[in-house]
């Protein structure tokens, strides 16, 4: 990657899609609106932890279990806009018992990830097409849209504030979690006219799944009495009600001795995602072709950034046909029956890419 313009983050839109942004050391005073750009720039205020509290031992944490010592929040209300931007010592929210983002779920959530290269820079992997997810998502809650690139500077600085949880070795990275939630105090469902989003960061060295870690295989539990998602539904961003429904069958799952739920649609039992990634199948197809191929952004499943990665290099590397289209039960259970699969894996931010194994015990559920 080239070196980032010196006091800036690269924002890579174009020519090298997988390029991330590089966070730099800006020693000038940043002044960022999050609002519709023309209006008046607030400063972001910082307010640090008087004492850096000692850093735990991130060897054998769970996914997600520790957080940095800040975060950022930002207030939106219909009457004043967004607030100016805050980071603060990390701490509990205080909300409305009626608020709409417990009582609804107005609610929604992204994903990204910062890593530290071998040069000791931190960058993060491809954040404006999460910024990008979160405003569609955002549309889809009826919460406030936001200048995409005033967030991403708020995160870079708060990133920036927390690089030093970030290890120069192979396995960290510092997971970044944006969120956004409805703070309507009504017990009406409406539009909210109070939002707050909020960015908190968790460090890690661990993997997403406490069994099946990357390199090792993943089981899955092919159960078509289950959907995760459907057309003109919200599976196709990332709002919190469909995790949360999704919860019961995953622990069927794990009953069952798998990690995650092979999700299927439609009575062709279409083949959608892997539990909260999306899925590839490496094979030769019906037509003795080699072809990487994933199911299509119709709507039933998340427009996944690592999806959208492995698609760009693949065809980047043009070894084999790569496309986007519709796959079912019966094709997956022929190729395997024929010897054709050579892999199917999941993706993903958090879970990285996870080899399905070859026993996959529950295909033959369906089958
Ligand atoms: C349902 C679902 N599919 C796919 C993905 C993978 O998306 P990404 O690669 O952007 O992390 C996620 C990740 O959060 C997800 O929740």
């Amino acid at each position: 990657m080239s070196p980032p313009p010196s006091g800036g983050p690269v924002f890579d839109r174009g020519a090298t899609p997988h390029r991330g942004v590089t966070l730099t050391p800006d020693p000038s005073p940043l002044s960022f609106v999050l609002a519709p750009r023309g209006q008046e720039a607030v400063d972001l205020s910082v307010e640090l932890v008087p004492e850096r509290p000692t850093k735990p031992d991130l060897r054998g944490m769970p996914f997600g279990s520790v957080f940095t010592d800040h975060m950022l929040s930002v207030q939106w209300t219909l009457a004043q806009g967004w607030e100016p931007p805050q980071i603060t010592p990390f701490r509990n929210l205080s909300l409305h018992p009626a608020c709409s983002g417990l009582q609804y779920a107005i609610q929604l959530y992204e994903g990204l990830k910062a890593y530290r290269g071998a040069d000791g820079r931190l960058r993060l992997f491809r954040p404006l097409l999460n910024m990008d997810r979160m405003v569609r998502s955002a549309e889809r809650a009826c919460l406030p849209v936001f200048d995409q690139a005033e967030l991403l500077e708020c995160i870079r600085r708060l990133v920036e504030l927390e690089s030093e949880w970030v290890t120069e070795s192979d396995p960290a990275s510092l997971y970044i979690r944006p969120t956004f939630i409805g703070t309507e105090t009504f017990l009406g469902l409406r539009r909210p006219t109070r939002a707050l989003l909020y960015v908190v960061l968790s460090p890690g060295l661990g993997t997403y799944f406490s069994t099946g870690a990357p390199g090792s295989d993943l089981a899955l539990w092919a159960e078509p009495k289950y959907i995760r998602a459907w057309r003109g539904g919200t599976g196709d961003v990332k709002m919190g009600g469909n995790y949360g429904g999704s919860l019961a069958p995953q622990c069927e799952a794990l009953e069952r001795g798998c990690q995650q739920l092979l999700w299927l649609y439609g009575d062709d039992q279409q083949i959608t995602e892997a539990g909260t990634m999306n899925i590839f199948l490496h094979w030769t197809n019906e037509n003795g072709v080699e072809e990487l191929a994933t199911p299509p952004l119709d709507g039933l499943i998340l427009p996944g950034v690592t999806r959208q990665s492995i698609l760009e290099l693949a065809r980047e590397w043009g070894v084999c046909q790569v496309t986007e289209r519709v796959l079912t039960m019966a094709e997956l259970l022929q190729g395997l029956q024929d010897g054709r699969v050579t892999e199917l894996f999941g993706c993903g931010t958090a879970s990285q890419l996870c080899p399905v194994g070859r026993n996959i015990p529950t295909i033959f559920r369906c089958g």
